[in-house]
């Protein structure tokens, strides 16, 4: 029995990940950032797609927003629809990376737990992986979010409007192992192809790129 389904049979293709990654010339792994809302998520999920692109890599974003719009439109915020919806995109993330993408998974992902489940998800070491699973914080106050506010969420969050909202009344735990760190210096926030850089570094680093 798996879940709440019986009489199931995992199947196994000839073809498998260490084919695809030859074909593609890189190794897949999942790059999960997580942060608040406002954090700079997803301007760094574009720059990160842009650079490894501009080499010739292939990845693809998977952002919280935008899946809840299909995969995860039945969930809300609630403590339990987000735990579901890290769940799935953490499944959705494995199989990309199963195909041989760097799969840049971006949503705020505000429980330790469930980002916990997620590397737990994924192979953490075999002859040609070193890390599967990349976590990227973006370690931004929540005063520079909230002052940010580019959707109008954390007004209205204030305001009552909105109730668990992320920072304001439902909490974010920050990582407390991550690979990459991304925050302000000297007051001042890295721009988009700095934090980019940092990632793609890492991925070059740590031979995901070859
Ligand atoms: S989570 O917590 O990981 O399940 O959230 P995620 O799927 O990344 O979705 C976050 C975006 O949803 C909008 N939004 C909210 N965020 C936090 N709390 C509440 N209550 C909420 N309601 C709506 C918000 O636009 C988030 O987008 P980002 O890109 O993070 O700003």
């Amino acid at each position: 029995t798996v879940g709440n389904s019986t009489n199931i049979f995992w199947q196994e293709s000839p073809i498998g990940r260490l084919e695809r990654q030859k074909l593609l010339n890189q190794k897949g792994c999942v790059v999960w950032i997580t942060g608040l809302s406002g954090s700079g998520k997803s301007t760094l999920a574009f720059s990160v797609n842009k650079e490894l692109y501009s080499r010739g890599k292939l990845s693809y974003i998977l952002d919280g927003d935008n899946l809840r719009h299909g995969l995860n439109k039945n969930l809300c915020f609630s403590a339990e629809d987000r735990t579901e919806n890290i769940r799935r995109v953490g499944e959705v993330a494995k199989l990309f990376a199963d195909a041989g993408l760097i799969c840049i998974a971006s949503l705020i992902s505000p429980y330790r737990k469930d980002r916990d489940a997620c590397r737990a998800m994924l192979p953490d070491s075999n002859f040609i992986e070193a890390r599967l699973l990349v976590d990227v914080f973006m370690n931004m106050p929540l005063e520079l979010c909230e002052a940010r506010d580019p959707k109008g969420l954390y007004k209205l969050a204030r305001a009552g409007k909105i109730k668990g909202f992320t920072g304001i009344d439902d909490p974010y735990e920050p990582p407390l192992n991550c690979e990459i760190e991304i925050k302000q210096k000297d007051g001042v926030c890295p721009t988009p192809n700095a934090m980019a850089g940092q990632v793609v570094s890492y991925l070059e680093e740590e031979g995901y790129l070859h």
